[in-house]
């Protein structure tokens, strides 16, 4: 095997990244994971003074279905950490594939964030955005510090879908969804 080497694979190159220390650097790392596709979420909470805070996320996962659990993850150098660990709720937006203005505006540190986007409250005063492909309304059940992030898991008390296409994302760039096969 050679590593590193290249090899053609239809639309794609081989990139083989073997177990060494530095492919397990950061951004080697990174850019493996990358090869994972993903939804995209913007996940909020209110906080304790009663303003909507939000970032986008795409470490959503499902957990469970009975009791009905979901998880996401954020880094702990994140300015919004103290809102989403004094909040006893959070909400999930699931992007449809015409909000991907808004998926680079909550991975931002711009000011305003709620400005842009058609947004409600749901379940005590969660910020829910219209038009989204899924939303959860969950409350906060765990909490765990994993790494350089922390880990939240919320039950999830109400949920909704709309027949509308997802945003994707897969190594570092947005996509719309493909044929099914
Ligand atoms: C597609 C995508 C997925 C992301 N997923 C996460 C994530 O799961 N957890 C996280 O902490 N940051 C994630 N980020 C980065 C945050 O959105 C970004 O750092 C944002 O500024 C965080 O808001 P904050 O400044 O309030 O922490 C993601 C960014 C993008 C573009």
């Amino acid at each position: 095997m050679v590593p590193w080497g290249r090899q053609p694979c239809r639309r794609y190159s081989v990139r083989v990244n073997p177990a060494t220390e530095s492919a397990l650097e950061p951004r080697a790392l990174r850019a493996t994971l990358g090869a994972f596709a993903t939804g995209v979420t913007v996940v909020t909470c209110r906080s304790q003074d009663g303003q909507a805070v939000g970032l986008t996320v795409n470490s959503f996962n499902a957990l469970s279905l009975d009791p009905p659990l979901v998880l996401w993850s954020l880094r702990l150098a994140s300015p919004s950490l103290g809102a989403f660990d004094a909040a006893d709720h959070f909400a999930i937006n699931v992007l449809a594939e015409g909000q991907v203005e808004l998926s680079r505006r909550f991975a931002s540190a711009m000011a305003g964030k709620f400005d842009e986007g058609s947004w409600h409250d749901g379940l005590h005063g969660l910020p829910l955005l219209s038009g989204c492909a899924a939303t959860f309304e969950c409350e906060r059940v765990s909490r765990q510090d994993a790494g350089d992030h922390r880990l939240y898991i919320g039950r999830v008390l109400r949920h909704l879908w709309q027949p509308v296409p997802p945003l994707l994302f897969h190594r570092g760039h947005y996509h719309l969804l493909g044929e099914v096969l």
